[in-house]
């Protein structure tokens, strides 16, 4: 029974975790518990009234509110704020009634003079050990009312505890990186303005005692994330009365929605957990998760090739074919050509909107191209970036205001793009019926779905409340992508925004896949890999083995950078992509038999081992960020088979590696390893290690198994 209800107290339970709320005597709706599942109902404790205090110093500021309004005496960051027609901009949240349907529970607020309703769900993920939360909005009467903040959650740690905050922080090149830092008093705010979840940082965060730190496999740590592929906002907050708190949801930074008479407005959810097994067993319940709620589950993905970092914009038929063919000698099972293949598009300065082939490049359509993929046995794919346009194109002229634009205002051009305006019902109309046209007339199976650029001048002519686009956008979006799902139920969808720029959570209900950075050098691979699975399982994560073996970007708010020179090895290149959805992006007309060769016996391993990576539960054995020797291991559901990756990158002084020492074994079961002798017990793999040798840039692949 995951939610225990009486008239004014609720618990609700998953599998090993809990939360509880309730009303308190001065008739609040505050915050009791978060944690592990206790044994009674009785247990959990009561619903805390600061009514003498809060009357002192102002109404939320010790009382731990679950949803508190901006209104009265109170200075604490609020999750709501609305103004009403007579101009009021305050609201008094009053609580009426409850409802549990199933896992659900719904609390229903209403402001105690006007006709608004904010109804609070929480659901109990019981087999993910997660909480879901998240509000609905009502206007009951005839004025409009103008939203100015819906957070859609707020979460309450234990008072009086000092935390370390962690998020993924980053930039294009070098997304996902882990930051650590003191929650120290005032308030921290992640967020993005960009129309996007954005590259800058990942609407995730873990807390856990500044005098307890959780570890990857052990300690008590609280976490969370949004799901929205928008702006959004997230607020922590420490008063000096020594509570910690943090709002979550949409982003208020130039925002307001109109809710006319009748009207809801649903709010993206906001997915947390507790987990007392570190930052490994809180990445492995929200693994979980996103694996339940991708479009294709856990089919597996096929290994593809993608054409954008061998060929850029020079695409046509003759070259795509050639490289096709060597692709399907490998063993890859999608072929997906890139950016360049449509009207007009020869460089990052044209083409976009004109979704048809370009007549120089593929004189008689896509149709040859995609025949002669799939005579060699592969799948086809196509990039789009639907949500753009190019001035130097035919959709721009002739509908030059559904880009995003003020129009007195200079349109700022990033990459000599545009956004087109998907908050208008007739944008997203015209690009449900192009790209249906496309997927329609042609075998297309996989739509890599870029979005390049941040929104700038975001007006919305004839919109009565303009800054509601940064919602109505992205719902504009889900529209699009859900329409074209539902009419191509087998086509693959890839999230790609400049890399791993919006790589959200709602979008993982959309797409099967990210795709994580434009970095596809194997060391700070390993690295943005790393981050990202604090939140996605490596079926989320495509990688593609490349050439690219540029200089380091310089490390994001870390020590120096490395330079390294010469070719890293094609295995060590290989194996940090299999520890995702392996893919190739190399130009393989430079790669010669020997490596071609080589290619085809990894590609058929990954795919012996793409199950277990795919659909199996992630431990992290040693950090790439924390030093030149890192591991990964990956363990079947049933736990009786797994695979242990070990990179080494550089190190100046020849060292002798530590041992590495698994996890999640069973403690008197025995397993046979790739490279050891006899069996070990799960006791010995786990407690003493197992050594390795391993020279600057080489790694090992070892199967495992329980004997
Ligand atoms: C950005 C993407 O991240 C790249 O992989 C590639 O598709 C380019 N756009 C194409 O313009």
């Amino acid at each position: 029974m995951p939610i225990h209800a009486s008239p004014n107290a609720w618990v609700l339970e998953t599998h090993s975790t809990a939360y509880a709320l309730g009303i308190n005597a001065s008739g609040a709706l505050v915050h009791r518990y978060w944690g592990p599942r206790l044994p009674y109902p009785a247990d959990y404790p009561p619903a805390r009234d600061f009514g003498e205090w809060s009357s002192f110093y102002g109404r939320s500021e010790i009382n731990l509110e679950e949803y508190p309004a901006y209104g009265g005496a109170s200075y604490r960051e609020p999750c709501f704020k609305a103004t009403f027609a007579d101009r009021v901009r305050d609201t008094v949240l009053e609580f009426r009634s409850s409802e549990v349907q199933g896992d659900e529970l719904q609390i229903v607020l209403e402001d105690a003079f006007y006709p608004l309703g904010v109804t609070l769900h929480y659901r109990a993920l019981e087999a993910f050990d997660l909480l879901e939360r998240w509000v609905t909005v009502h206007n009951f009467g005839p004025d409009p009312i103008r939203l100015e903040r819906i957070f859609s959650a707020q979460w309450h740690l234990s008072i009086l505890e000092d935390y370390r905050l962690s998020h993924l922080g980053g930039r294009w090149l070098e997304e996902f990186q882990l930051v650590q830092e003191p929650l120290t008093h005032g308030v921290k705010v992640l967020e993005s303005r960009r129309i996007t979840s954005g590259h800058q940082n990942y609407p995730w965060f873990a807390l856990d005692r500044a005098d307890a730190p959780a570890l990857e496999e052990r300690g008590e740590l609280w976490f969370g994330v949004l799901e929205w592929s928008g702006n959004w906002k997230a607020t922590f907050e420490r008063t000096e009365f020594g509570s910690t708190r943090v709002g979550i949801g949409l982003n208020d930074w130039d925002f307001a929605l109109l809710l006319g008479e009748g009207e809801s407005f649903v709010a993206p959810k906001s997915v947390a957990g507790y987990s007392s097994t570190g930052f490994g067993g809180a990445s492995r319940a929200l693994h979980r998760r996103v694996r339940s709620s991708l479009p294709h589950g856990d089919a597996p993905h096929k290994v593809l090739y993608n054409s954008w970092e061998a060929t850029g914009f020079e695409v046509n038929e003759a070259g795509q074919m050639e490289l096709a063919e060597i692709a399907a000698s490998l063993g890859v099972e999608l072929f997906v050509m890139d950016d360049g293949w449509f009207h007009g598009r020869n460089s990052d300065a044209a083409g976009l909107g004109d979704w048809w082939p370009d007549e120089r490049k593929f004189p008689h359509g896509l149709e040859p191209l995609i025949s002669r993929v799939n005579a060699h046995g592969m799948d086809f794919g196509l990039w789009l970036e639907p949500e753009m346009v190019s001035i130097e194109s035919d959709l721009y002229r002739a509908h030059p205001d559904w880009a995003i634009h003020f129009p007195t205002r200079a349109r700022t051009e990033m990459r000599n793009q545009l956004i087109l305006n998907l908050a208008k019902l007739e944008v997203q109309d015209h690009l449900i019926a192009r790209i249906d046209g496309l997927l329609s007339s042609l075998n297309i199976k996989f739509i890599k779905w870029d979005m390049n650029r941040n929104a700038s001048e975001p007006g919305w002519d004839g919109a009565q409340e303009p800054r509601a686009l940064w919602v109505r956008y992205v719902e504009g979006v889900y529209r699009v992508w859900d329409t074209l799902r539902q009419r191509h139920p087998n086509v693959t969808f890839q999230s790609c925004s400049g890399g791993g720029g919006r790589a959200d959570l709602a979008m993982l209900t959309r797409a099967d896949q990210v795709w994580p950075s434009d970095n596809t050098e194997p060391t700070t691979r390993l690295e943005i890999q790393h981050g990202a699975s604090y939140v996605l399982p490596a079926c989320a994560l495509e990688a593609w083995v490349t050439d690219m073996e540029s200089e380091r970007m310089p490390p994001f708010g870390r020590g120096e950078s490395a330079l390294r020179r010469g070719k890293m090895p094609l295995e060590f290149r290989f194996h940090a992509s299999m520890c995702g959805v392996l893919g190739i992006g190399a130009n393989l007309l430079h790669w010669d038999e020997s490596e071609r060769e080589q290619a085809r016996a990894l590609i058929e391993q990954y795919k012996a081992i793409q199950p277990i990576v795919q659909n199996g539960e992630l431990f992290r054995l040693k950090s790439p960020i924390k030093g030149a020797f890192s591991a990964l291991e990956y363990l079947s559901p049933d736990r009786t088979e797994g695979v242990l990756f070990a990179f080494r990158t550089h190190l100046s002084e020849p060292v002798v590696l530590p041992p590495l020492r698994l996890a999640g074994l069973e403690r008197e079961a025995l397993y046979q390893m790739d490279g050891l002798e006899g069996p070990l017990s799960g006791t010995a793999l786990m407690n003493v290690g197992i050594s390795l040798e391993l020279k600057d840039f080489s790694s090992v692949l070892w199967r495992f198994y329980r004997v």
